[in-house]
This record gives C-alpha cells, sequence and structure tokens, in this order.
C-alpha cells in the first residue's frame, strides 16, 4: 500500500476540453489535459529531445509532441509507435470543481 497526496493545481474551469495546462508538483513539471471532460496528466518532457508536451497537439487521449512528433497516450504514457521510450502519467481527481494531481508518477504494472 502506498500513501499518496493530491496535489491541487487549479479550477476545473481553467482547463476546458481539448485544451491543456502547464503545472508544477513537487519540483515535477507536469502536463494536465482536458479530454471531453476527463482529466489525464503526464510528465511535460518529451523524451526525445526535451519538448513541452502541454504545447503538442490533443486528438483524443494522444498527445503528439509539438517538436518532431512523438506521440504518447496519455492514459498510460506509452508511445503509440513503439515500446522504446515513455513519459511517467500521473493520477488525476477532480473534486468540487478543483483538479489535483498526484504527487508521485503512476509506475506502469509489473506483468
Ligand atoms: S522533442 Fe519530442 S519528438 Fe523530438
Amino acid at each position: 500500500m502506498t500513501s499518496e497526496a493530491f496535489v491541487p493545481v487549479g479550477p476545473v474551469a481553467e482547463i476546458v476540453p481539448g485544451s491543456s495546462k502547464t503545472v508544477v508538483v513537487e519540483g515535477r513539471e507536469i502536463a494536465v489535459f482536458n479530454v471531453g471532460g476527463t482529466f489525464y496528466a503526464i510528465e511535460n518532457y518529451c523524451p526525445h529531445q526535451g519538448a513541452s508536451l502541454a504545447e503538442g497537439w490533443l486528438d483524443g487521449t494522444t498527445i503528439t509532441c509539438p517538436w518532431h512528433a512523438w506521440c504518447f497516450n496519455l492514459t498510460d504514457g506509452t508511445m503509440t509507435l513503439g515500446a522504446f521510450a515513455r513519459v511517467d502519467p500521473y493520477d488525476v481527481r477532480v473534486e468540487e470543481g478543483q483538479v489535483s494531481v498526484s504527487s508521485r508518477p503512476r509506475r506502469p504494472e509489473v506483468t
């Protein structure tokens, strides 16, 4: 069992559907996305050359890096084109109109 804190990062109204916001949680830059009312969060650092993924192109739950078009699943941080890189996903909670992000990344499930 892990103890995990959620950190408020702003009101729901600040991140309208189809948009993103960059936040900092415990020193880590995180990109928060609203996809049709469901919120996702991933580290805001492309593993290729470090672009801000919050500034990428959002298509459903796929974010395309604005620099060289690597694509990541917002649901789990995996790449859509192969398994040679990934970004950390974070859990998101929405309570009483406030978006909160986990202070720790969600680790991949061991299979
Ligand atoms: S920096 Fe993201 S694809 Fe190159």
